[in-house]
Parts: structure tokens; sequence; C-alpha cells
């Protein structure tokens, strides 16, 4: 079990459909496009989300291998499914054996909604392993700290703030990058020689995703409790007010992401 749970990841999937970088899936479909047969890891795949995003945009046949360390969250990936792909699941704990993950021939590595998650020094590891492999590299929705409310609030910024650094908290990779993640890739592997293209990757999110909304809100005010920057009455007095402002036709929310596509300059 790795704290991630089926129905959160069910929950946010449409959201992440959504708000995913045309312009950054548009290049990996590029790169790709003269390949008549693609092999692809997902590392990290929860249920498969990724794979029931990115399929239908890949032309050739596609294997996928799905990578988590959640045994059951693999169960649900195995029944993703495209008619051009064929799936295999793999338990793997990526902190120990990244490496077995990015074993075999390979045309692509990708993942979702994981860099936020990981330390410094294993993105350097896993930019280190897919450059030496010369690999494109296509990372989607890391989160990059951007949250914006409206209406806002006097204590959106103090909330925020201790959401952001319960996202540097260890996940099990080390320290981790949270609102980091994107920037931090861009710099590896554009140091590593690649080409890099990225773009936001957003959330907006209005009155009728009401069950999206009020998980966020609710886990915000979680994590500010968990950080103890604030007062317990003054998280309660936010999460009172952000919950009363939910329903309200102009209200809405933004949480930023971050697509990324690294590709080896020879692949362009
Ligand atoms: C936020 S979820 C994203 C899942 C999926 N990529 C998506 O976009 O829906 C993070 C995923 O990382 C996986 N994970 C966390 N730590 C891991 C580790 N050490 N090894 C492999 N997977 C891990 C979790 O099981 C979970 O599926």
């Amino acid at each position: 079990m790795s704290g991630f749970s089926a129905d959160w990841l069910s929950l946010r999937e449409p959201y992440d459909l959504r708000a995913r970088s045309t312009k950054v899936l548009a290049a990996v479909a590029e790169a790709l496009a003269a390949l008549p047969a693609l092999t692809i890891v997902d590392l990290a795949c929860g249920a498969g989300s990724t794979l029931r995003a990115v399929a239908p945009h890949l032309p050739a046949q596609q294997i996928w291998k799905l990578v988590d360390n959640d045994p059951g969250l693999l169960v649900r990936a195995a029944n993703a499914s495209h008619p051009r792909a064929r799936v295999t699941t793999t338990t793997i704990d990526l902190v120990r054996d990244l490496e077995a993950a990015l074993d075999g021939p390979l045309d692509l590595v990708t993942t979702s909604a994981l860099l936020d998650l990981v330390s410094d020094s294993w993105l350097e590891r896993l930019a280190t392993e897919v450059a030496a492999r010369r690999l494109p590299f296509y990372a989607a929705l890391s989160y990059d700290g951007r949250i914006t409310f409206e209406p806002s609030d006097p204590l959106d910024a103090a909330i925020i703030g201790a959401v952001s650094n319960h996202q540097r908290r260890d996940k099990g990779f080390g320290p981790a990058l949270g609102p980091d993640a994107a920037k931090r890739t861009i710099a590896m592997f554009e140091a590593v020689g690649y080409f890099v293209v990225n773009a936001a990757a957003d959330w907006v999110l209005k009155p009728h995703d009401r069950d999206m909304l009020v998980a966020l809100v609710d886990g915000w005010a979680s994590a500010a409790r968990e950080v103890g920057q604030q007062s317990l009455p003054e998280i309660a007095t936010w999460l009172t007010h952000r919950r009363d402002a939910l329903p309200h036709e102009k209200s809405s929310i933004r949480v930023g992401h971050i697509d990324v596509f690294a590709a080896p300059i020879a692949r362009r």
C-alpha cells in the first residue's frame, strides 16, 4: 500500500487528463511518430491513468510496461487498455530498483504526478540513467507551487506556504522536491544535452467540480495541520471560509503543474 488510494487517483484522473499540456503531448507524439512499434515504461503508474491519456496519441503498436510499488494499484493498472496497447505490470520499488525498471529495450520513459514526490538526488539518478540510454523522457503533472483562489482569503498564502513545506517532506525518496520538481527536471535534462519542451498543465476547478474541490481543501488543511505553522483556529477558520466559498458561481481554484518532454538532440 503506497498511501495513494485508488479512489483519489480515480477522482483526479479526469482533471489530469484535461490539464495535460497538448503542446508537450504533441512533441512526444511527433518524436515517436516514425517508430512502427514502441515500448514505453510508465514509472509509478498508479492505476494506469498515463496509459489511458497517452496511448491514443501514439500511432504505433505499443507495449506498456507499468511499474509501481503498490500491488493493489497494479491490479487496477493491469486493466488499463487501448486497442493499440499491450500491457505488462511489475511491482518495483523505484527507490531501490529504478535501474531494473529501465532494463530492456525501451523507446520512451514516462511518468505522471511523481516527480514532486522525489528527491533531487533520486531525480539526478533518473536523469543520468535515462540519458545514458539516450531515451526520451515525458513527465506530466508535476505540482509547481502555484495555487490561486477566487475569491481570495487573507489566510490563503500562509496555508499554501504550509502545503508547499508539506510537499517537501520525505515521501520515501529523500527530501521531496515538491514545487521545484519541474524546474530541476528541465535543468538536469538540459545539462545532459537534451532538447526540452515544457508547458503549464494546471487544474482549473469550478463549483461543479465539488468532490475534487472538497478533497483538495480538506487535504490542504490536513497538510497545514501536520506542518504546524498555523494555529488550529486559523486553519479551521480558513477551511470554513473555503468550504463556504466552493458553491459560489464565481469561485474557482487553480493548481499549477508543469509537463516536461526531454529528448536527446539527435532524435529531433
Ligand atoms: C500521485 S500517484 C501518481 C500515480 C499515476 N502516475 C497517476 O498519474 O495517476 C504516485 C504514485 O507513485 C507510486 N510510488 C510511490 N513511491 C513509490 C516507489 N518507491 N516505487 C514505486 N512507485 C512508487 C505510488 O504507488 C503512486 O501510484
